[in-house]
This record gives C-alpha cells, sequence and structure tokens, in this order.
C-alpha cells in the first residue's frame, strides 16, 4: 500500500488519534515529503514534516528547554554539553542525505515532538521520540508512532527496533500498544557516549506470516 494511503488508514482507525484530531490534511508523495496538518486537541496547529538544515535552532531549543530534566533522561540521542550542536547538525545532515528519517512537529516555528528512525539504509532501523514536556499526554505520541511505522513498512523494512528505560511506563505502554514486543535488556550508549542497560522491544511486521 502506498504510504499516504497506509498512513491515512491507520490515523483514521486510531482511537485515540480520532479523538484529538479530527480532521487533517496530508500530502505524503512519500515518506520523505510527508505534510501533515492539523488542529490538534489540547496543542493547537501543528505541521508533521521531514526535519530540515534550518531546523537547528528550534531543535537546540526543544531539546534544552522544550524537555524536561527527566525527559532528558529519558530521552537521550543528544549530549547536553559541547557536542549538542555538532550532533544536532549531524543528525539533520544525515537526513538530508536520506540515511536517517527524521520528523519534527512544529507548532509555527516551535518544535514540539521530534521522532525518527535512525540507521534508515539497514534493514532494521532504530526508532525514537520525544514530545515537548509542555504537550505529554496528548496523544501525540500515537500520532508520531504511526507515522514512522507506516514510513518503516512503505520502505520495505523488516522490523522496528527500540530501547527505553525501564522507568518509562508511558513508552512502555504506548510500545506494547502499537504491537512492540519486549525481547529483553540490552546495553545502548546515550548521545553522551555514556552507556546504560534499557528495555529491547522490537515490532516484527512479517511475524504472523
Ligand atoms: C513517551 C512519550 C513519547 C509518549 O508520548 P505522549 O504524547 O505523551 O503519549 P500519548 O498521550 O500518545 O500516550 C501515552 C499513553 O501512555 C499512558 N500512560 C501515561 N503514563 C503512564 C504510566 N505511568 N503508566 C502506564 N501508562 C501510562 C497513557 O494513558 C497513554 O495511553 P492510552 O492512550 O492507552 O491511555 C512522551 O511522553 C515523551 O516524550 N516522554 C519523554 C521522553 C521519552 O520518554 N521518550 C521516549 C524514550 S524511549
Amino acid at each position: 500500500m502506498l504510504f499516504a494511503d497506509d498512513l491515512t488508514q491507520r490515523l483514521e482507525e486510531d482511537p485515540a488519534i480520532r479523538s484529538h484530531m479530527p480532521s487533517f490534511s496530508l500530502h505524503a508523495p512519500d515518506v520523505w515529503s510527508l505534510d501533515l496538518r492539523a488542529d490538534w486537541e489540547g496543542v493547537g496547529p501543528i505541521c508533521v514534516r521531514p526535519t530540515e538544515l534550518e531546523d537547528h535552532a528550534a531543535l537546540h531549543a526543544f531539546v534544552t528547554q522544550g524537555l524536561g530534566e527527566q525527559s532528558r533522561f529519558l530521552f537521550a540521542p543528544y549530549p547536553l554539553d559541547e557536542r549538542l550542536d555538532a550532533t544536532i547538525r549531524g543528525a539533520l545532515e544525515a537526513t538530508c542525505r536520506r540515511e536517517q528519517l527524521t520528523f519534527n512537529a512544529m507548532q509555527e516555528d516551535r518544535v514540539v515532538g521530534h521522532f525518527f528512525l535512525w540507521e534508515f539504509t539497514e534493514p532494521i532501523p532504530e526508532l525514537g521520540i520525544a514530545v515537548a514536556d509542555e504537550f505529554q499526554g496528548n496523544k501525540l505520541g500515537h500520532l508520531f508512532m504511526n507515522v514512522l511505522i507506516a514510513a518503516a513498512q512503505a520502505s520495505g523494512k523488516r522490523k522496528v527496533e527500540l530501547t527505553t528505560h525501564p522507568t518509562n511506563e508511558a513508552g512502555f505502554h504506548l510500545y506494547s500498544k502499537m504491537g512492540f514486543s519486549d525481547v529483553g535488556d540490552k546495553t545502548i550508549t546515550l548521545g553522551d557516549g555514556s552507556q546504560r542497560s534499557e528495555r529491547e522491544m522490537k515490532l516484527d511486521f512479517n511475524s504472523g506470516c
């Protein structure tokens, strides 16, 4: 199924999304050209689209101000030190080169959500997701997960993987609801180079076939 058709169906069939986004406009000839606009209940008008190089300052503000201490602990691909600018630039450039598929949810010039499939040239990409503290609990996580799953499927990926900290109950609940299975613990390297153990979860598109 085409990306736009699959995503439209997913959004229309998810009750959590429908209750927060009664109507929307979706333009998506392919995953790299997604333009989704909606007036999101509890958030306001948003536009979801792939990141652009010009997003650097807005993404920096999202990581340092939009996310609070606890969220930055749970979502830690970006180091909060002198390496932050270079890491953000690297992520934005990798999306331009189509090595990573990274999206922003924008409210005018502000990033309210940031989510991605890293290692997108591999058969099994790595999923990451974060919602600004102010807007958590408004089902944006459901929207972002559906975008990423539809994008992975449209791109012929076999599976999607993620890891989540053992204390992240909201994340674990959301991922389980989206069909991800807990496959055990995994030691991961964070953006600052430190390591920790997280729960690894996978969504297998071929299971059941
Ligand atoms: C995790 C995160 C992405 C979820 O996005 P969100 O927009 O807040 O989530 P949603 O509103 O779409 O859904 C959250 C779900 O978790 C549930 N939930 C919330 N707190 C929970 C808890 N303590 N225990 C169990 N479930 C919980 C909600 O009820 C909801 O499920 P439901 O729709 O079945 O009722 C977001 O909260 C976030 O960015 N957190 C900080 C960074 C982070 O943890 N990133 C992920 C790293 S792996």
